[in-house]
């Protein structure tokens, strides 16, 4: 933080002693809006004037050197940021400084990795009883944060369509189904569904089996004897 207020007072004072259309500027880099992990970026930070210059490149206002996946190409007039493969903690704001003759500029660019859905917790089968309260629970990590949506097998050919919003407002924001009671109309299969738009989405069908009070006293009854 402090390096960067000493930084941003420096440019300041630059300024103060070049003005007009010889101000020496970075001209403005951007990210790929798809950095998905894996994959490589490459940026390149150049001054619209200037030369023999110095450039150097922070994360989050930390240097970044070269090593790992980071490579830094820097020549008197630019310098390229490659970092191949992208991992998840690429993610964060990157700047890049030029000095000339005393003279530092900066500019700062955001690099959001992308990655694509995975379990955290896969729902799996349940068998309640009729007025049990039941859970479902599905839930998935990336980047961005994937959504969570459940449908229901429905009709004869078992076609999944979207939950009837009486059931939808038991949906939790973090993808869990609860049911305060289930009955019989409840039984089937339920298919949750987990996507941020990157790659594949992530699906599993569960049955849901509803045992009558019934059904329940009977089995009770049966194996009594
Ligand atoms: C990058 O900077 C923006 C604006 O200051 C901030 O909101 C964001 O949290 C920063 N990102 C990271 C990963 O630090
Ligand atoms: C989902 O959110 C609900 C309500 O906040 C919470 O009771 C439940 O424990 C959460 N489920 C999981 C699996 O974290
Ligand atoms: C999951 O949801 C996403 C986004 O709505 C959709 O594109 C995808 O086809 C769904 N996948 C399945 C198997 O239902």
């Amino acid at each position: 933080m402090d390096k960067f207020i000493i930084l941003q007072a420096i440019i300041i004072s630059s300024l103060d002693f070049v003005s007009g259309d010889n101000v020496l500027q970075i001209q403005p880099f951007v990210f790929p809006s798809k950095s998905i992990i894996g994959k490589r970026v490459t940026v390149t930070c150049t001054t619209t004037v200037g030369e023999k210059m110095v450039f150097k490149w922070f994360r989050n206002g930390h240097v970044l050197t070269k090593g790992g996946n980071v490579d830094i190409r820097s020549y008197p007039d630019l310098s390229n940021l490659v970092i191949d493969p992208l991992t998840e903690e690429d993610t964060g704001n990157y700047t890049c400084t030029a000095n000339a003759r005393g003279l530092t500029t900066s500019y700062t660019s955001p690099l959001e990795v992308l990655v694509p859905p995975s379990w955290s917790q896969i729902p799996n089968d349940i068998d309640a009883l009729s007025g049990d309260p039941i859970a479902l629970n599905c839930l998935g990590s990336g980047s961005p944060k994937p959504t969570i949506t459940w449908s229901r097998s429905q009709g004869e050919n078992g076609e999944y369509i979207t939950l009837p919003s009486s059931i939808l407002s038991s949906v939790y924001p973090n993808g869990s189904m609860y049911l305060t009671s289930v009955d019989k109309e409840d039984e089937g299969m339920y298919k949750c569904n987990v996507s941020n738009g990157i790659g594949p989405s992530l699906t599993k069908i569960v049955m849901l089996r509803v045992i009558g009070m019934f059904l329940f006293m009977k089995c009770l009854t049966d194996s009594d004897i």
